[in-house]
């Protein structure tokens, strides 16, 4: 019999711009959890990969150079934890387009996705830690006491990607992010291995007419049902 935790997983998976990244941050913000931002490790590989000459397209290349990563997260008090590769903060490097979609052709690898696996079952291990990504309640953490997919419609999630990266810095046009975004939903929801999926016992949320601050407030009563 697998050992109970003391506090519960709590799985966010769906596709970009649903309000993941937000609504993961101010959960384990309120609920003193650890957030792990899955995605954020799919785009140190694709980072190191481009950086180190290996082609998005060699699933044995890119499984090899994840092995040999050193890939963790800083905590933050005040906003998303850091990621740290191989020493080095590297978490404004991995935000822009390029790198978004060079996470996605890299994640469809399953020799990627099995060396990040161990890392991720390992940070939330013990419970009290948010998960967001795309297969936490399918396939890293199917236990996850508490598991949420949320979705949004494609103009809606472009947008609200739009309005993120010009907050950072990075410009970015609405009509083109909508056809990024809809291109990496169909590679992330058609690959061979632990595609986009929600969990069978996952609860949906459309956030396309929600507000993110009642999504927060229903996720945390949903965590404190589950042990919170
Ligand atoms: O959540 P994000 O936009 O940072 O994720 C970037 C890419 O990483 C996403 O298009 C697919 C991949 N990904 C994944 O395959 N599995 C996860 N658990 C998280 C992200």
């Amino acid at each position: 019999m697998t050992k109970k935790r003391a506090r519960p997983v709590i799985a966010i998976d769906g596709p970009a711009g649903a309000g993941k990244s937000t609504v993961a941050l101010k959960l384990a913000q309120r609920l003193g959890f650890v957030l792990v931002d899955t995605g954020a490790l799919y785009r140190g590989v694709a980072l190191a990969a481009r950086e180190r000459g290996i082609a998005w397209t060699d699933g044995v290349a890119l499984g090899n150079l994840t092995a040999t990563l050193d890939l963790s997260f800083e905590p933050r008090a005040d906003g998303a934890p850091r990621l740290i590769i191989d020493g080095r903060d590297r978490s404004g490097e991995i935000r822009t387009p390029e790198i978004s979609m060079g996470a996605s052709d890299v994640s469809k690898h399953p020799e990627v996705r099995a060396a990040l696996l161990g890392l991720q079952r390992r940070l939330g291990h013990d419970g009290g830690v948010v998960l967001e990504g795309r297969d936490i309640g399918t396939v890293v953490f199917p236990d996850a006491e508490a598991k949420v997919f949320l979705t949004a419609s494609d103009h809606i999630r472009a947008g609200r990607r739009v309005q993120d990266l010009t907050s950072k810095g990075i410009a970015a046009d609405q009509e083109k992010t909508l056809a990024e975004i809809r291109a990496r939903d169909t590679q992330d929801s058609t690959r061979a291995v632990a595609p986009l999926k929600p969990a069978d016992d996952a609860i949906t949320l459309d956030t396309t007419q929600l507000d993110i601050d009642a999504v927060v407030e229903h996720l945390i009563a949903l965590a404190q049902a589950k042990g919170a």
